[in-house]
């Protein structure tokens, strides 16, 4: 068999995902399988990071495996003028698996076609975020204890949040209905809808947030994305247009759980952190068992 690949979520196929889940519950019982001994993985870093970084490293080190790489460009040949080109391919000799994050779309892809290694997308730009995908897929079936026939409602920056954008399609296997709730300059992008019209997946656009998470399953709030913005009057204009607050989620049902990718900037109130339908930081450690599950599947190591 050739080399697997994450790029995109769409590289996954329906089985594959809740492969993954399964495998993911099984780190999460035993953390500490030393799968990856002997293993090297590149970690590259073209973009800031907190969470995916470091919950892969942290991941890695688990397993028993070594890192190398980088987190900010400065230190490397980059800087010297060395292309993209060039560093994947000296890169992709030094280990087993490359996980990168670049501001470009389409950064990783180009990386899997010239790599020897598997590479995983850790975020291209506003496109694609599938570690994050799954990591959000096995907190919504923990804490809802299913992925099948679900309402999700998408809160924010619909229209440069790459997380959302993984998100609807890996859901698109599982019946959900969707609301998108955003201001009319960050609205879901047409290719989304459109890829959910071809599937007949149910989905409103509203401006009202409350009324849409009244009853949602899943509220999946986003951050504005202030990097992908060339004009930051237009930033100004819509970063604090949707604010949760506790008090709006006594009408919500008890199901119900609030995702975010994180990192927040002013989108979620500090005082839903209390509220037990808050999930966002038990998310973050769904990430490290994700992780793990992720490269120890496309090294073909998983047991
Ligand atoms: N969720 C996420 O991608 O966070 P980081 O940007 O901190 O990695």
């Amino acid at each position: 068999m050739g080399k697997k690949n994450l790029i995109s979520i769409t590289d996954f196929s329906q089985e594959e995902i809740l492969k993954i889940m399964e495998l993911a519950a099984r780190f999460e019982a035993d953390p500490h399988r030393q799968v990856l001994a002997g293993k090297v993985i590149a970690s590259l870093f073209f973009e800031p990071s907190t969470r995916t970084r470091l919950s892969f490293e942290s991941a890695i080190n688990h397993l028993g495996g070594r890192v190398i790489g980088f987190s900010e460009t400065a230190n490397t040949s980059v800087s010297k003028g060395e292309t993209f080109h060039d560093t994947i391919m000296v890169i992709s000799n030094y280990c087993d698996l490359i996980v990168m994050r670049h501001s470009i779309e389409g950064a990783a892809r180009y990386a899997s076609e010239i790599s020897k290694v598997p590479v995983v997308n850790a975020g291209d730009g506003a496109n694609q975020h599938p570690s994050q995908t799954l990591l959000d897929l096995y907190s919504i079936q923990k804490t809802q204890g299913t992925l099948d026939g679900l309402h999700i409602a998408m809160v924010g920056d619909l229209k440069y949040g790459r997380t959302v954008h993984s998100l609807l399609q890996a859901m698109s296997f599982f019946n959900p209905t969707f609301t998108f709730v955003a201001p009319d300059e960050l609205k879901m992008p047409d290719e989304y809808k459109l890829f959910l019209d071809e599937k007949g997946i149910p989905y409103t656009e509203t401006r009202n947030m409350e009324e849409a998470i009244d009853s949602a399953d899943i509220v999946y709030m986003t951050r504005v994305q202030r990097e992908r913005f060339s004009d930051p009057m237009e930033y100004e204009r819509v970063k604090n247009v949707y604010v949760l607050r506790n008090s709006m989620l006594e009408r919500t049902k008890p199901n119900m759980r609030i995702l975010h990718p994180l990192p927040r900037v002013g989108e979620i109130d500090p005082d839903v952190d209390r509220n037990p339908k808050a999930y966002y930081f038990q998310q973050t450690e769904n990430g490290v068992y994700t992780r793990m599950a992720i490269i120890s599947y496309l090294l073909g190591v998983a047991e």
